[in-house]
């Protein structure tokens, strides 16, 4: 924790003060932060916006492949392409439940969605043309999704990180699917190759573009890398998993496309060629070619789910209401016992 930070928030009471000490001690020591912790107000709501616009990535992120499920070439593609949707669920969920630790309960974070008050990643707003985006998305999207999600298992709060573990193991299964589904298609008909090469030229840029904007357009990196939330940089991230991508990209026989990727032998990464900003923005604004019907579908969705949380509350309610009936018998009975 910084000088400025401290007169951002000056602790008011005694019991603050202790609790940003605390805090403090628990950062130096690269230690946890747990949900009853004392914690900065801004390191609560930086959270809260993180962990929550991550959930809400992992469900919008359904829609480009569940869109496939009917259509999977063969049954077991079918199989593997509705567990990785499915995944992808858990992941949403384990985040919202992570994010509520923090305060905001989950119906409160679903509205910030469906209000269109939340933001999720723009790569979602793209469209899933043919079944070799199934393989793009897996191995370029799920593959960004792993570079900068292996750093935030190790973030400082603790149920964030918890849950990072488990969703990377699954996102590296989900890479390699996507890695196979464009390796048979590269080496099967020149037309299916075609298709695969087609898929990486939509969803590279996009992909790399995950990472968020440059370091200089990132104002809040820095602190969240003072809060050990974030442990590098976007451009330190988006150049890890370019190298990681070029000689993938060679043993698939698929080409990257960008004319300006080359090896740096002074720099020991690869040099790569201007991103288009513009395009971000507007995706992120909303005007992406997918981001009205992403909602509208998110939003139907929820209302068709109406009835299964009535049904969940009234069935909580009638459990509660046996509970307390069967304790007021149990007493009643004791009483009894006593009083003969
Ligand atoms: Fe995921
Ligand atoms: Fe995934």
């Amino acid at each position: 924790m910084t000088a400025p930070d401290r007169l951002a928030e000056p602790a008011a009471s005694e019991e603050e003060r202790a609790g940003q000490d605390h805090f403090d001690r628990i950062i130096a020591e690269d230690s946890r932060i747990e949900p009853r912790d004392w914690m900065p107000a801004a390191y609560r709501k930086t959270l809260t916006r993180q962990v929550s616009q991550h959930a809400h990535s992992e469900i919008i992120g359904m829609q480009p492949e569940a869109n496939w499920i009917t259509r999977a070439p063969s049954l077991k593609r079918k199989s593997i392409l509705m567990a990785k949707v499915q995944d992808e669920a858990g992941h949403g969920l384990y985040l919202y439940s992570a994010a509520e630790t923090l305060g905001t309960p989950r119906h409160e974070l679903n509205q910030q969605l469906l209000e269109g008050r939340a933001k999720y990643s723009s790569i979602f707003n793209y469209p899933a043309r043919t079944w070799a985006d199934m393989g793009a998305i897996g191995w370029l999207v799920d593959g960004a999704a792993i570079c900068n999600q292996v750093p935030l298992c190790r973030a400082s709060y603790g149920p964030y990180g918890r849950a990072m573990v488990r969703i990377c193991k699954e996102e590296s299964f989900h890479q390699r699917q996507g890695w196979e589904i464009l390796y048979e298609l590269s080496h099967g008909t020149p037309e299916q190759k075609q298709m695969a090469q087609d898929a990486v030229n939509r969803f590279y840029g996009p992909a790399l573009q995950m990472f968020g904007p440059p370091d200089g357009d990132s104002p809040h990196s820095q602190q969240s890398m003072a809060w050990n939330i974030k442990r590098f940089s976007n451009d330190e991230l988006r150049q890890r998993f370019v190298d990681m991508m070029v000689p993938q990209a060679e043993a698939l026989g698929l080409t990257l496309p960008d004319p300006d990727l080359k090896w740096n032998e002074e720099r020991g990464h690869y040099d790569y060629g201007a991103l288009d900003w513009n395009e971000f923005k507007t995706v992120l604004s909303g005007a992406g070619p997918c981001n009205v019907q992403r909602m509208q579908r998110r939003r139907q969705a929820h209302a068709e789910g109406a009835w299964v949380r009535e049904a969940a509350v009234a069935y909580a309610a009638k459990m509660a209401e046996r509970a307390a009936e069967q304790t007021e018998q149990t007493e009643r009975t004791d009483r009894q016992l006593i009083g003969a």
